[in-house]
């Protein structure tokens, strides 16, 4: 299965705009909703959050009142896809619960990417992270066995393994280890562009939904784990935005975004067993599409370029599919669970010298006991 984004037909602009009800709609049901399904509610949210806060970062930064104009108008019909993505999250799902499907979605997304990802650092990067998040799934388990009392793999369906991956207290690091190497616009493959844009999207959702969620719980514990979390979620927007080139016009980075919302909402549909929601992403994928063209033609009238010629192809492949990844994610934990960055490459523990920056910097921040460590001890009682 393959995309091809120049071969599908956009809903005109005036024509998406949605009336409350109509962005509006039911939530799906907690218990019986499918694990993927749950996840890929996660992550069109955060598809839609990353555009329109990029069109804000541009619309700062651009003195063009066309392009702002424009750019104002395709933000608005993203802001109410986001309401209509993320209203579909029930309201007795917990926060807890909400944070395991985040979680199993940043081990299944990461996975799929770095498997179908040409790009060999690009893949690295993807994979130190991927072995950061398994461990996330696992600490939140713990403090969902606390909390509620529940099995966090009532919430993975047993699809995606909940333990230990890379241990959270060593994941925190100095500023300067996140530092990465970015591709070459030029040269990288459409399939690298939308890999980037889609984890940055994912991790920077995970960061925020942490950061506007952790405080809502009274337990202590709970409180520090939340943010000991979105910190290394920080980190990880700060490792993989870098991965992006720079050198890409706003307009050229605002394309290929639409470009990646179209995209996703497309691999959504073709894996959708919920066809209330299927039609959703059907929907949206129509919308993004014309949101696509609508940036590529601002790009030909003030840059006079093609976004044909700055893919140099038609087609996206593969599709990216949230499934069970258990035999991949294990091997790379089998062979990578002691890398560390030094230097923007991933070396060795043991190779890394005694003033590589992260050695101070977590025992500065580890110096009063850890929570992700805490939340193991005090789950194995309750569990004991
Ligand atoms: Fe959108
Ligand atoms: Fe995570
Ligand atoms: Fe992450
Ligand atoms: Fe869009």
């Amino acid at each position: 299965m393959t995309f091809k984004p120049f071969e599908e037909e956009g809903t005109l602009i005036e024509d998406q705009f949605m009336n409350w009800n109509k962005m509006i709609v039911p939530p799906y049901d907690k218990n019986s909703v499918d694990a993927y399904t749950r996840t890929r509610v996660i992550l069109m949210n955060g598809i839609e959050n990353n555009s329109v806060l990029t069109s804000h970062a541009i619309a700062r930064m651009i003195d063009n009142d066309e392009i702002k104009r424009q750019l104002a108008l395709i933000r608005r019909v993203d802001s109410q896809q986001q309401q209509t993505v993320n209203w579909l999250t029930p309201a007795n799902q917990s926060v807890v619960e909400t944070t395991i499907g985040y979680e199993q979605l940043a081990v299944d997304l990461t996975a799929n990417l770095a498997r179908n990802e040409p790009d060999d650092y690009f893949r690295q990067v993807l994979d130190f992270a991927l072995i950061e998040d398994f461990d996330h799934l696992f600490r939140y388990g713990c403090l969902m066995e606390i909390l509620e009392n529940k099995d966090p793999s009532s919430i993975t369906q047993g699809r995606t393994e909940v333990k230990p991956g890379r241990p959270t207290e060593i994941e925190h690091r100095h500023p300067y280890d996140e530092m990465r190497e970015h591709f070459n616009k030029d040269t990288a493959s459409i399939k690298t562009k939308m890999n980037y844009h889609t984890i940055v999207s994912a991790e920077q959702q995970t960061e925020l939904f942490y950061k506007s969620h952790g405080f809502m719980y009274g337990n202590d514990l709970a409180r520090k784990l939340y943010a000991e979390i979105a910190e290394i979620e920080e980190q990880h927007v700060s490792q993989y935005e870098l991965v992006g080139d720079p050198n890409e016009t706003p307009l050229e980075r605002m394309a290929l975004i639409q470009l990646n919302e179209a995209y996703n909402y497309y691999c959504c549909a073709q894996t959708e067993p919920d066809e209330r929601i299927r039609g959703i992403w059907e929907e949206f994928m129509s919308d993004e599409i014309t949101h696509f063209i609508m940036c590529n033609e601002l790009m030909q009238k003030f840059e006079k370029r093609d976004i044909g010629d700055i893919l140099r192809a038609d087609t996206i492949k593969p599709l990216i599919v949230l499934e069970p990844n258990k035999d991949y994610v294990n091997h790379v934990i089998d062979t990578q669970v002691d890398l560390q960055p030094y230097n923007m490459r991933f070396v060795r523990t043991d190779e890394l010298p005694s003033d590589w920056p992260s050695f101070a910097f977590r025992e500065e921040m580890n110096a009063g006991g850890v929570p992700s460590e805490d939340v193991v001890k005090r789950a194995e009682k309750i569990v004991a």
